[in-house]
């Protein structure tokens, strides 16, 4: 998945392309490029690496041109270097590119028959190429009609002509894409961020349709290259501030910033004087739904495990819970009463807008979590419950998982509310422990030092191991996959009690396994677990939360201790060591935190 910018203005355009690209880098950053066109010629500037690197290369600075592309990539096909990076140009047409082209190969043989060379290992190069011969024989909107028709895949494509001084066409399929209207000029983006320190009014593409973008105007066409009116949507001229503050990276401030994430999402759903529940326009009856399956990739499909055990806990629904990327190609029985959750802190990433489209297609009932409200799984969802917890730059994401499983346990509580499931005394007792989980977490996560002095030990390892059961379980996956995104050592989430079955043979003198046993209905059924790994030489990191009641059990290696509260809220609290724990670990080994190696924020690939 990668970012890409257009800009059609009668100023020089290279140094916004460069800042908009900026903004663009948690959608890729192993490479950057720009193209313009100046004196009738497409000039091009790459480098790999970040942006950064891009705006350092001495022939950017001196590059002109009022009309221009960029891109910001995450590699699919090819290397990430400076050849694979885009623009991809011939002597008449560059192109960016964020998706994927399936039938490449093919293609590529074709017009390498017809005489085109190429200079990359990219899939992107064969849209250059099939635009140039289209261009032979057609005219701008038909060659690309006719492009796009060949293409089978994904994209988002911003494309400038060098015979067209006023003309980007941008294209869509899969991928995001906006444009935008400026004052004499406009713009194209892969989101309205992008877009936002230029102009707050914005059209989306849908799938299929493409632009023509001059300087005063922008037409649209559908597929079929048949002309089509969009609306212009006026977003908050807002422009959200974010710096890293005191702090070395946003990741370290984003995991501090929690408090105010659920403090934020508690004023938004709870309503204080009522102690009731502020979710009123549910689109549904209570007796339209008797199922539910929540569906996420990665941090947020941890979320929607999460979501399971309160929704079994807390209603009488049935509850599923699926990985995007496995649902969208399943054969699914799609049920009337089923109501579909997509759990998504960008609302972009490509297999869960995907699972969202099949289930809308399907004629289901639909409903986001979401943390960026202007995006396609929130625009294209029935029904929308923002996270409110601002934007989240660090790739591992904290903040926006706190941010969802509030919102998806509030939701458990407002359906167990609707269908009869919780008794009113129940919900008002534990919407009361809710309000007081802000200042718990706050007060966890001054658990700095312990964590400090474990944390060499977990990425010093050649592995470790978090377990848990019942609510810690999902924890325990998203401690691991913290630890492995940022410090590059295998690290697995387990259930405990499903160790027996296999994963206990991987267990060895000094590995470090994370227990999480707070003191909930399987504490003692985990302390069990834990014998069992320690026996066999495990290095017992435990965590569990205060008690006055001693831990029964010997040759555990470290205890950390989190606040106490109701055993539903408990999750919260046994997320903050786990993200400390892999903070702490990349930084003594000198990572990236911000932006560990082969990720990218928001994941527009399938
Ligand atoms: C990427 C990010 C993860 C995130 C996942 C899903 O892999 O690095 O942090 O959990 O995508 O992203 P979403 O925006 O849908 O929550």
């Amino acid at each position: 998945m990668c970012g890409i910018i257009g800009i059609n203005s009668s100023k020089p355009v290279s140094a916004t392309i460069i800042n908009s690209l900026k903004k663009l880098e948690y959608r890729g950053y192993d490479s950057a490029g720009i193209a313009t066109l100046s004196s009738g010629l497409i000039n091009e500037v790459k480098s790999e690496g970040r942006v950064d690197n891009l705006e350092k290369n001495s022939s950017v600075l001196n590059m002109e041109g009022t009309i221009g592309i960029g891109h910001v990539r995450w590699a699919t096909h090819g290397l990430p270097n400076s050849i694979n990076a885009h623009p991809h140009s011939s002597q008449n047409v560059s192109v960016v590119h964020n998706g994927i082209i399936e039938n490449s190969t093919l293609l590529k043989k074709f017009l390498v028959g017809r005489g085109h060379k190429f200079k990359s290992q990219t899939d992107t190069e064969v849209i250059v190429h099939l635009i140039t011969e289209n261009l032979k024989t057609e005219n701008i909107v038909n060659s690309i009609k006719k492009t796009l028709k060949a293409l089978h895949g994904s994209f988002a494509l911003g494309i400038i002509f060098k015979d067209e001084p006023d003309l980007i066409v941008g294209a869509r399929r899969g991928s995001p894409l906006a444009v935008g209207y400026g004052p004499n000029e406009n713009y194209l983006g892969s989101d309205s961020y992008a877009l936002k320190s230029m102009t707050n009014k914005i059209t989306y593409l849908n799938d299929g349709e493409f632009c023509v973008i001059k300087k005063d105007h922008i037409e649209f066409f559908n597929e079929d290259g048949t002309k089509i009116n969009k609306k212009v949507l006026e977003l908050s001229s807002e422009e959200e501030k974010y710096d890293k503050g005191d702090y070395k990276h946003f990741m370290a401030k984003e995991i501090e910033e929690q408090p105010v994430t659920l403090k934020n999402g508690i004023k938004e759903y709870i309503d204080n004087a009522n102690n009731d529940i502020n979710i009123y326009n549910i689109p549904w009856e209570k007796n339209e739904i008797s199922s539910i399956t929540l569906i996420g990739c990665g941090t947020a499909y941890h979320s929607c495990l999460m979501a399971k055990y309160w929704f079994e806990e807390l209603t009488s629904l049935d509850v599923n819970v699926d990985i995007a990327s496995e649902f969208r190609y399943r054969k699914n029985r799609f049920k009337k009463d089923s109501l579909y959750i997509f759990v998504s802190q960008s609302g972009e990433t490509a297999d869960t807008y995907a699972a969202l489209d099949l289930c809308n297609k399907n004629g289901m009932k639909t409903c986001a979590v979401v943390n960026v409200i202007e995006s396609s799984i929130a625009r294209d969802s029935e029904f929308v419950l923002p996270i409110h917890c601002g934007t989240e730059i660090g790739v591992a994401s904290t903040k926006a998982f706190l941010g969802q499983i509030l919102i998806l346990y509030i939701l458990a509580l407002k359906l167990g509310q609707l269908r009869g499931d919780l008794e009113k005394k129940v919900l008002s007792e534990k919407i009361k422990s809710l309000k007081e989980l802000p200042k718990l977490v706050e007060k966890t996560l001054s658990i700095d030092s312990k964590i400090q002095n474990v944390s060499t030990t977990f990425n010093e390892a050649k592995g470790s191991m978090f377990l848990g059961r019942g609510f810690s379980y999902p924890i325990a996956l998203e401690g691991a996959l913290k630890l492995k995104e940022l410090s590059y050592v295998h690290a697995e989430g387990y259930p405990a009690g499903e160790m027996k079955h296999g994963p206990l043979a991987l267990i060895e003198e000094g590995m470090p396994v994370v227990v999480l046993a707070p003191r909930d209905n399987y504490y003692k059924k985990t302390i069990s677990n834990m014998q069992e790994v320690i026996a066999r030489g495990a290095k017992v990191l435990l965590i569990t939360n205060k008690s006055s009641d001693e831990i029964v059990s010997e040759n555990i290696w470290q205890t950390i201790e989190v606040e106490s509260t109701n055993q539903d809220l408990l999750p919260f609290l046994l997320t903050i060591p786990l993200q400390k724990l892999a903070y702490y670990s990349a930084l003594k080994k000198g990572f990236d935190i911000d932006k560990p190696r082969n990720l990218a924020k928001s994941v527009t690939v399938e």
